[in-house]
């Protein structure tokens, strides 16, 4: 669980109350906590530790320097998706030795970047990147292991956006492709294939899709082990549920208990990318009300953050438990959308909640907002990204500080001036 806690009608985030916080760093703001997000990681690490697998989180879904160092400093590798999130692991001193790259659209320079690092492995998406691939570690005389992503054609049952393990999704080969596109590969003299990656999406709550897919992929490992390829890795992916609202998602052990007797006969070194498990409950967003404003049918709680801060509620209709961080009000609750201060309807961060009165001021909380939170954030509306800190008992540290309208405009005004 988590080190959000009410304590005598008032929210703390590990020792500190969260409106002390909200007097020194103001709203809208993300708050941490250094303890959730370790015990998370661990709870993984422990549940697979018979496998050893290396854990590459998934920067995308929360990728603050901070966080990306705390997380190294337990052993944790990483998953990235750009030459952006390559400069971040970098930067936060991540062995290039545990770092894992995946997406559809790697462009020449981010391969050619990755591979002078010395990242661990691609996870190919398609034969033109294979083949891009090949080109440039020739060009730079060099050998690049790859995995290839597989698409095991299996609905993971969560949101349409966010699966991508079907044959409908833009996401990794088919299993005939990818027997065809290993047999390419050993005919290529700069890439060495040593293993298979899967990822069928995100937020899954069950188990049973995962045991579909894997068992696909065993399939698909003896084939080419037959055939006489050397595997070495098996990438699961990431994906795992956790709770927002009433969802039931297996714990780390349940999962690891129904997936490690697939995987072990395997005999390959697993690797994990979880990225909303480890980070998505160790977030809280806290925003201030700047209006309640009374409709015919339901009112309005106007507060300072919008989808521009936190764009899951619109864009995959994601729900958040959102509530007042300190009981001042006594009367009936209300039935209210909690919305932002955006020119779009679709800027809400709840709707049809039943909350206790509330007026200018008061400072609500919206829960298990570290994942693809802060992450997500735009400058929509030309409104300034939010700042964030990191708890770890009583101690709070700025881990970003809140945007200015001069870190907004430095590139358009940096333009105009390069142009004279
Ligand atoms: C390739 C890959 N791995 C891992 C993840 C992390 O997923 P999650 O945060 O659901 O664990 C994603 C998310 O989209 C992904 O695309």
């Amino acid at each position: 669980m988590d080190e959000f806690k009410v304590r005598q009608g008032e929210l703390f985030c590990e020792e500190i109350p969260v409106l002390a916080l909200v007097k020194k760093y103001g709203t809208p703001l993300y708050v941490y906590s250094r303890a959730t997000l370790l015990s998370h990681f661990h709870k993984i690490q422990t549940a697979f530790a018979p496998l050893s697998p290396l854990i590459c989180y998934s920067v995308k879904a929360n990728s603050n320097l901070s966080i990306l160092k705390e997380l190294a400093a337990q052993g944790a590798g990483m998953d990235i998706v750009s030459g952006g999130e390559l400069v971040r692991v970098q930067t936060a001193g991540v062995p290039a030795a545990r770092v894992v790259y995946a997406g559809v659209g790697k462009t020449r320079p981010e391969i050619a970047e990755a591979l002078r690092a010395g990242i661990l492995m691609f996870n190919v998406e398609s034969e033109p990147e294979l083949q891009r691939i090949n080109h440039v570690a020739g060009q730079m005389k060099k050998v690049a292991r790859v995995a290839l992503r597989i698409n095991p054609d299996v609905d993971a049952k969560t949101h349409q956006y966010i699966t991508t393990g079907t044959k409908e999704n833009k996401f990794g080969l088919s299993i005939p492709m990818a027997l065809g596109l290993f047999r390419e590969a050993r005919k290529m003299k700069h890439v060495s294939a040593v293993g298979v990656h899967m990822h069928i999406g995100s937020q899954i709550t069950s188990v049973t899709p995962y045991l579909q897919a894997l068992k696909r992929l065993s399939v698909l490992v003896d084939e080419l082990r037959a055939a006489g390829h050397a595997l070495e890795y098996l990438n699961m992916g990431g994906g795992m549920g956790i709770i927002y609202d009433e969802e039931q998602p297996q714990t780390a052990d349940a999962f690891a208990r129904a997936v490690v007797p697939l995987i072990r006969p395997l005999g390959l070194k697993l690797i994990l990318e979880p990225g909303r498990f480890i980070v998505g409950n160790a977030g809280v967003l806290l925003t201030s009300v700047q209006y309640v404003k009374r409709g015919h049918v339901k009112s309005f709680v106007i507060v300072d953050a919008g989808m521009n801060d936190l764009i899951r509620p619109s864009l995959y209709h994601a729900h958040h438990q959102i509530f007042p961080v300190k009981k001042s009000r006594s009367g009936r609750l209300q039935l209210c959308d909690v919305v932002g201060p955006i020119c779009e309807s679709g800027d809400f961060l709840g709707k049809d909640r039943h909350l206790p009165p509330l007026a200018e001021g008061d400072v609500l909380a919206v829960r298990s907002t570290g994942a693809y939170g802060m992450a997500m954030a735009s400058n929509y509306n030309s409104r300034l990204r939010a700042a964030e800190v990191l708890v770890s008992g009583s101690k709070a540290a700025v881990i970003r500080r809140r945007e200015t309208m001069a870190d907004v405009l430095a590139t358009e005004l940096g333009a105009a001036k390069a142009k004279k």
